[in-house]
């Protein structure tokens, strides 16, 4: 069994026991706007899920985002990147304000900080992350551009656990939304957007419910259904 997969397989025995104990815990980190912390929010609370928002951390206090974390009672906090003299001091203090906030489950949501390889060890197998693209499919920036440039004609978002690569850790889940004539990035980067509302609470869910398996680079859903959505 790789280290990965012990990981995952402890993961899901402290998501069995935690469900009987009391809830698991999600911290979120943001950048701006929010509005994937924002639908994961808002669908646990539609949805009732036995979650605790434990804390949210922008890496500049002008995140958007937070405002709405404040709004909702949910512990905000801005960790200047800028302050810290490297990435693996900055690293440094965001892993031990999560650790003191008691992460069953990190989920990166919009955060624009390239991660030590340190903080991604540290939570391997409950660290997530949403990209807006169809992976393998344009990993890194500017998604929306490269895929109108290559003539794509669908592209998407891309739920996946964080390892060391850039945008390359095992898929959780996909969505696909068409590329339709005349769009330019803003249309386009909207219907994607509306996708990855639909697919990071899933994703989550998947997570808290304990049913989501590294084997390998692939996610196995136990029980299984469908991890493609074509919207
Ligand atoms: C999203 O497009 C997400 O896929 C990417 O950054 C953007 C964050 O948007 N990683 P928001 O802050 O969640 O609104």
């Amino acid at each position: 069994m790789g280290r990965a997969t012990e990981y995952v397989h402890n993961i899901a025995f402290r998501v069995a026991i935690n469900y009987i104990v009391g809830m698991l815990s999600i911290v979120t980190l943001i950048s701006g706007r929010g509005s994937n912390f924002e639908a994961i929010v808002k669908t646990a609370q539609n949805e009732q899920w036995p979650v605790k928002f434990a804390g949210v951390i922008a890496n500049h206090s002008a995140a958007k985002g937070l405002e709405f974390a404040r709004l909702q009672g949910i512990p905000a906090f801005a960790i200047e990147h800028r302050e810290y003299p490297s990435r693996e001091s900055f690293d440094t203090a965001l892993i031990q304000k999560i650790d003191e906030l008691g992460a069953d489950l990190v989920v990166l949501a919009g955060f624009m900080r390239i991660l030590t390889p340190g903080f991604i060890r540290h939570f391997e197998g409950r660290l997530i992350n949403i990209h807006p693209a169809l992976l393998p499919a344009f990993p890194g920036l500017h998604t929306h551009e490269r895929a109108l440039e290559a003539g794509v004609k669908e592209h998407g978002a891309t739920v996946h656990f964080v390892n060391e690569g850039v945008d390359e850790g095992p898929i959780i889940c996909q969505a696909s939304v068409p590329v339709l004539e005349g769009d330019n990035v803003e249309t386009l980067a909207a219907r994607v957007l509306t996708a990855e509302h639909q697919i990071y609470p899933r994703a989550v869910k998947w997570f808290l419910d304990g049913r989501l398996r590294i084997e390998g680079n692939q996610v196995k859903l136990e029980p299984p259904e469908s991890q493609f959505f074509k919207l």
